[in-house]
């Protein structure tokens, strides 16, 4: 559909801007083949697309322990969590595919390192009680981050939010059960639930992205309802809700300066944003792992998606030639 990504160099730009902030003033959704600025494009395809890799990286530590569950209720909650994650990667990608970007392209950049996708899977998982402090902290991290997304003004990204955040919270749950569960059983899974909290918790807060102050893309996202939130009030909320219920099971949380302000929020320390650019910039504990575990299923999976193709060209309604 030419012509809907308007650019400030078109003659009607200020008047269909003008339109078009109007009508996410009015809280309306913004629809495939609607006309929206290029730069509203352009920060949405950024972000569903670094949120659909997040999704499907996301699925590599934890497929990792699948084989290693320690009872088979523990197993299938895993499965299914994990195959949750390849589905949230799906309706995404889908979501960005109605913005002219095709699954090949999005692909690409992400098999290729030229995309981003969150620095948060770039932590190894070491012991069986980092998948339950990973569904309690991590996708309680994204549920915030999320449930503020199915706010959003683009139409597609806001649904596929509204059924995704339905399936993050069972990963929440479970997670959080895990945790407290060993949290109350033997000395050795106590220690075991701390020393994964002690490691997860600082890359969680990380995960929700910079300061606001560090933040260039925020101020235009949260004009044009892509965002509801600023990064740092989103953190607040998942530090409120966490800090006093890990803290409840008797864990600590390793923070020598959290403590909770008179108005009853909880304040975090400083957090290492060295240690964040330096993951966001590839070097973290996972990255080449976790790119070349994409790269090998891809070019593994080569088959399926050719068998796919002439599953499609058998079944297409063109009749063949005789
Ligand atoms: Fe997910
Ligand atoms: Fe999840």
């Amino acid at each position: 559909m030419p012509g809907k990504f308007g650019t400030p160099t078109d003659p009607d730009y200020a008047l269909r801007l003008a339109e078009f902030e109007a009508r996410i003033a009015r809280g309306e959704k913004i629809e495939p083949g609607d006309w929206m600025p290029e730069e509203y494009r352009r920060q949405l395809v950024r972000m569903i697309s670094q949120h659909a890799h997040s999704e499907v990286v996301g699925m590599l530590p934890e497929g990792a322990w699948i084989t290693r569950a320690p009872s088979l209720k523990r197993k299938m909650i895993l499965i299914a969590k994990v195959q949750d994650e390849a589905g949230h990667g799906q309706y995404l990608y889908h979501a960005a595919e109605t913005l002219g970007i095709s699954r090949e392209e999005m692909l690409e950049a992400l098999l290729s390192g030229r995309a981003k996708y969150s620095s948060i899977f770039n932590y190894p998982t070491l012991t069986w009680a980092d998948i339950g402090t990973i569904g309690w902290l991590v996708d309680g991290a994204a549920i915030k981050n999320q449930t503020m997304l199915a706010q959003c003004s683009y139409g597609p990204y806001s649904r596929a939010m509204v059924r995704i955040c339905a399936e993050e919270t069972f990963h929440h749950k479970q997670g959080k059960e895990m945790v407290i569960a060993y949290a109350k059983g033997t000395p050795k899974q106590r220690q075991m639930a701390q020393d994964a909290i002690n490691r997860w918790w600082w890359p969680a807060l990380m995960m929700l992205g910079p300061h606001d102050a560090d933040s260039p893309n925020s101020e235009v996202l949260i004009r044009w309802g892509v965002k509801t939130k600023s990064n740092d009030t989103v953190r607040q909320e998942f530090i409120n809700e966490h800090a006093p219920e890990i803290l409840a099971t008797g864990l600590s949380l390793p923070d020598p300066e959290l403590h909770q302000d008179p108005q009853g929020n909880w304040r975090h320390g400083p957090i290492n944003w060295e240690e964040f650019w330096s993951v966001v910039g590839g070097n973290g504990p996972m990255n080449k792992e976790r790119l070349e575990a994409r790269r090998r299923a891809h070019t593994e999976g080569a088959w399926v998606r050719e068998a796919l193709e002439a599953y499609a060209a058998k079944k297409s309604p063109i009749p063949m030639a005789v």
